[in-house]
């Protein structure tokens, strides 16, 4: 079997916050800029400016950040460990619309190490934070709930939602009953897990109206069986959709809102909103 270990781009990029712990996790700091909203909670009210870039223009003393304990490497069933990109992207869309998340129920899936679901508790009523627990992910997400306490605004759960295990306990099925929102980052990299996710959100998304939030980076990959360039997860990812037939409304996000992390908010990366039709009609 492959041991073969990959790091996330974003701690190369991040890695000058980071600070190694005893149990061989790291933490990193992930400075964000706070948005206004936040700062008037914080009784620091200021007028906050856009740059030419459509970037909050705001200085260093406006900055906040999460802890968040992370693996720096991992094989790829243990992705979870690490922070991707989506997750970044999904975070400053949460800043950057606040009224489309205020005091929502918000469940996400594959939630990795949970930064966006924190990022969500700072404007939502619930966060249900899911992954499949593999390699203690979901004690791991606890610990970034508890050491970032001090942003989180509301209650939250961690829950185990594997994509491949549609027996769900009473529990968690009352959770996505009353969840009004779904967000799911960087999901979409591996076609079982992929198949199993596309499955998942058709069975949540018939569960009443309720709205998705997918972030996901389209790799492009140059393949000399196609002769062109193809982004293969995402091919498959829409394949997997239009095979089960779903009724869905699928709208593209343009990706120019505000960046409140620091990443590269690459072209190919994609947030889709995803709603089931009978819900909207
Ligand atoms: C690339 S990571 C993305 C993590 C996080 N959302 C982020 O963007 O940083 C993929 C995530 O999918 C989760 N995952 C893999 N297989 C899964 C399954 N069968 N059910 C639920 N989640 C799964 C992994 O544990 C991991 O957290």
């Amino acid at each position: 079997m492959s041991t073969h270990k990959i790091t996330s781009e974003i701690f190369l990029e991040n890695d000058k916050y980071s600070e190694k712990l005893t149990n061989g996790d790291t933490v990193t700091q992930f400075a964000f800029k706070c948005p206004s909203y936040m700062m008037k909670s914080k009784s620091k009210a200021k007028t906050v400016k856009y740059d030419e870039d459509d970037d909050l223009d705001v200085n260093r003393e406006e900055e906040d950040c999460l802890n968040i304990e992370h693996n720096v490497s991992t094989e790829l069933q243990m992705v979870g460990l690490q922070v991707w990109r989506g997750a970044l992207l999904l975070a400053d869309y949460i800043l950057s619309n606040p009224n489309l998340f205020r005091q929502k129920v918000i469940m996400e899936l594959g939630s990795g190490v949970g930064l966006t679901s924190i990022v969500a508790s700072f404007v939502a009523k619930e966060v249900i934070c899911t992954d499949i627990n593999l390699g203690e992910i979901l004690k791991l997400v606890q610990r970034n709930f508890m050491r970032n306490i001090s942003y989180v605004k509301c209650k939250f759960h961690v829950e185990e939602l594997n994509f491949l295990n549609l027996e769900w306990s009473k529990s968690l099925e009352e959770k996505v009953n009353m969840t009004d929102i779904f967000i799911a980052a960087d999901v979409i990299y591996d076609d079982v897990i992929t198949d199993g996710f596309v499955t998942t959100l058709g069975k949540l998304l018939s569960k009443g109206p309720k709205t998705a939030y997918i972030a996901l980076e389209k790799r492009y990959v140059f393949t000399i069986a196609d002769m062109e360039t193809v982004a293969p997860m995402y091919e498959e990812f829409l394949r997997c959709i239009k095979r089960r037939n779903f009724n869905w409304n699928i709208e593209y996000i343009k990706i120019d809102f505000p960046r409140f992390f620091k990443y590269e908010r690459v072209q190919h990366m994609i947030l889709m909103k995803i709603e089931n039709r009978i819900n909207i009609l």
